[in-house]
């Protein structure tokens, strides 16, 4: 009883911080286990597999919803059914800033990279956190010619919502930890911040206590 109060409460805060991809439609519900690599722990499965976004040759659209204050973000692609390397880079990272919905209406392929009718991909979008923690999502395509725009109730920026370049502060931010309190608040809530070994050490931590006093 003790131990499933104790968890609960980690994982409800652990779900504050998560992002979802809305365009291409993400691989799966990846919540409980965003912070695994490569895509966020949701295995493409035959039925994943059915479920692909037609996505245009010249590249298309990319909207996820983002809930941190800002985070580093990289938007990459894998070729193939099943891409196990997510080599390509789409978007060079950038700082994206603020919560809500975010989306890029037109993000084209690097050259080199000519798709042909059918052929499949995955696009993985990355959140890092301030603390440094990663969160992937995945979203599976199909190129095609046929594909068609997401409508703008999907794609779309909140207000407020945006990009810019990274700024790295260097080492006198970190020396400085002042400020610590205000720019982790939003991480103090955040699935990346704890770590699944630290999850796993309450967890038993709980059972053994639980143990001990049964
Ligand atoms: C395929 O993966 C999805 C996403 O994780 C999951 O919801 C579904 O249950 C899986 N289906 C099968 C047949 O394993
Ligand atoms: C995709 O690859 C993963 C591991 O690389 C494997 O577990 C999974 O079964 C594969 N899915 C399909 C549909 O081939
Ligand atoms: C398949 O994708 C659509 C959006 O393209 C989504 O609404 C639907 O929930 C997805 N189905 C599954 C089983 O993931
Ligand atoms: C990406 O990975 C694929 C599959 O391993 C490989 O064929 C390709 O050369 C790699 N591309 C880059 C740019 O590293
Ligand atoms: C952004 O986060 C703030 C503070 O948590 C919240 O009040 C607001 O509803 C969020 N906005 C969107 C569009 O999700
Ligand atoms: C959202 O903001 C990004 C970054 O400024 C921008 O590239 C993109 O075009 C915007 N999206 C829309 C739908 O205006
Ligand atoms: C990202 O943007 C936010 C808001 O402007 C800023 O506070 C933060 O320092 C930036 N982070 C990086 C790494 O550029």
């Amino acid at each position: 009883m003790k131990a499933s109060l104790i968890t609960t409460g980690i994982f409800a805060s652990v779900v504050s911080a998560h992002f979802s991809v809305t365009y291409p439609y993400w691989r799966g519900n990846s919540y409980p286990t965003q912070w695994t690599y490569p895509c966020g722990g949701v295995i493409a499965n035959e039925t994943t597999d059915q479920n692909r976004t037609l996505w245009p040759l010249d590249g298309g659209a990319i909207a996820f919803k983002p809930t941190h204050d800002w985070a580093q973000t990289y938007i990459n692609m894998g070729l193939g059914a099943n891409a196990t390397q997510l080599n390509i880079t789409l978007v060079a990272p950038f700082n994206q800033t603020s919560n809500g919905t975010f989306c890029f209406p037109k993000v084209t392929l690097p050259e080199g990279v000519e798709p042909k009718e059918g052929d499949k991909a995955t696009i993985q979008v990355i959140q890092l956190s301030t603390r440094g923690g990663a969160l992937y999502n995945c979203a599976d395509i199909e190129f095609s010619s046929k594909a068609v725009d997401p409508s703008p109730e999907v794609c779309f920026n909140s207000t407020g919502v945006g990009a810019q370049p990274l700024d790295y502060d260097g080492p006198e931010e970190i020396k400085d930890d002042d400020d610590k309190d205000d720019d982790d608040k939003d991480d103090e809530s955040s699935a990346i911040s704890v770590n699944p070994n630290t999850i796993i050490s309450v967890m038993l931590g709980a059972l053994a206590v639980a143990g001990l006093m049964a």
